[in-house]
């Protein structure tokens, strides 16, 4: 659970978006968070407070003279304990408020008293988006300190198309998760690599590697929450792009290998998850090899490219980790390997225990020798990764 003890006040105001939060407070509960929906009266035209009380399990607050609270101070009360303010859908008319410093009704006047951070997802038609007043009023929330999520931009409840839209309930879950962790690699540019590759025999045969794509999924992730621009190499798996990361998804070794050494240049630090072909097949066929009474056909073999030893040689190149799954004696073949490639971390892990599993086990190597870190879920384990890589990540880069 990532929102454990965290208190989020919900305000809602009025747009068809709406209809996404009862979604999203489920996800924000199932996380951990407790969380205390203030609704405008506008958004009480959208979707009833009985929905959002019967979902948050907690009395929803519209009207500023709310005599349920003990000292009749619902905008001091609701606030104070508070981890974050979302403001989820947020109206153009909301945001103007925000930006003026209105406190016009309960939910204006509580962000105004507020004393925790505040995040804004606004939800608008694209002309309203657009329009130089709320751009403005944009910039000046932002330059207040106040976080903007999103819109998206795609197909609106109008009709029209354009950007405004609110983002997805899952995207916003994402968006709170990620504000609550701390922004190790913040300003940092990582790339990476994930997944298995996939090399072809012909058009319908490929040989490939055991490799779910699970742990540099989540070290991406746990990159982008740590505040990271994440561009993520990936060869196929069937996992969804994580949140906020960019994807290059690639089929082969070299097809990897040349996305890589495109965006190297510009990286801070890279990160080698993917499990690539060590060979691909020189005499692929290009139509389909058929079964004929002659044997197995006889394929040829020629070395893949060494990815991370590649970037690791750039003269000006990223800061860069490794990975290395084995099957037995980790601690020697990891820190040899290590040291193989010239690069200053190499993390390792015991294959037969994580291979397709949501759970890891790793051991972190660099010039000190092996750091064993605790198991955990991926992600977890991906969260303490990057830690452990920010802390060892030199402070500036020539
Ligand atoms: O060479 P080996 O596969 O044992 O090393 C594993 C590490 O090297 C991983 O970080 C993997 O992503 C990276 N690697 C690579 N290109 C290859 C082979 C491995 O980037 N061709």
């Amino acid at each position: 659970m990532d929102l454990i003890d965290k208190r989020i006040v919900l305000g809602m105001t009025g747009g068809i978006a709406c209809y996404k939060i009862a979604e999203l407070v489920r996800r924000l509960t199932e996380q951990g968070a407790t969380v205390d929906v203030v609704m405008t009266e506008a958004a009480t035209h959208f979707i009833t407070p009985v929905t959002m009380q019967a979902l948050s399990g907690r009395p929803v607050f519209i009207d500023a003279w709310d005599a349920r609270v003990p000292n009749n101070m619902a905008h001091i009360d609701l606030t104070r304990g508070a981890d974050a303010v979302l403001i989820a859908p947020a109206s153009a008319d909301f945001m103007a408020k925000l930006a003026h410093g209105e406190a016009s009704d309960l939910l204006s006047t509580l962000c105004l008293a507020r004393a925790c951070p505040m995040l804004v997802a606004p939800a608008m038609n694209r002309e309203m988006w657009a329009n130089p007043a709320t751009q403005r009023n944009v910039a000046q929330l932002r330059a207040d300190g106040i976080a903007i999520l999103g819109p998206d931009s795609g197909s609106q409840a109008c009709g029209e198309v354009g950007d405004g839209r609110m983002l997805e309930a899952h995207q916003l879950l994402a968006e709170v998760v990620a504000f609550f962790q701390p922004k190790l690699l913040a300003g940092k540019r990582v790339l990476m690599t994930a997944g298995p590759t996939s090399e072809p025999i012909d058009p319908v045969r490929v040989l490939s590697n055991r490799s779910s794509g699970k742990t540099g999924y989540a070290l991406a992730r746990a990159a982008h929450e740590a505040g990271a621009q994440v561009t993520l190499v990936s060869g196929p798996t069937s996992l969804p792009a994580p949140y906020g990361v960019s994807l290059i998804p690639v089929m082969t070794a070299r097809q990897m290998h040349a996305a890589v050494m495109a965006e190297a240049g510009s990286a801070d630090l890279f990160i080698a998850v993917a499990a690539v072909a060590d060979w691909y097949v020189k005499n692929a066929s290009a139509q389909k090899i058929k079964k004929t009474g002659s044997g197995a056909p006889q394929l040829e073999f020629e070395a893949n490219p060494d990815i991370l030893a590649d970037v690791a040689g750039l003269p000006d190149g990223p800061w860069c980790v490794g990975f290395a799954a084995e099957t037995e004696n980790l601690a020697q073949h990891a820190e040899d390997k290590r040291r193989r490639k010239n690069i200053p971390v190499l993390v390792g892990n015991l294959a037969q225990n994580v291979m397709d599993a949501d759970t890891t086990e790793m051991a972190l190597f660099d010039a000190q020798g092996m750091h064993p870190l605790p198991a955990a879920s991926k992600l977890d384990a991906a969260r303490r990764l990057v830690a452990e890589i920010a802390a060892r990540l030199p402070k500036r880069r020539a």
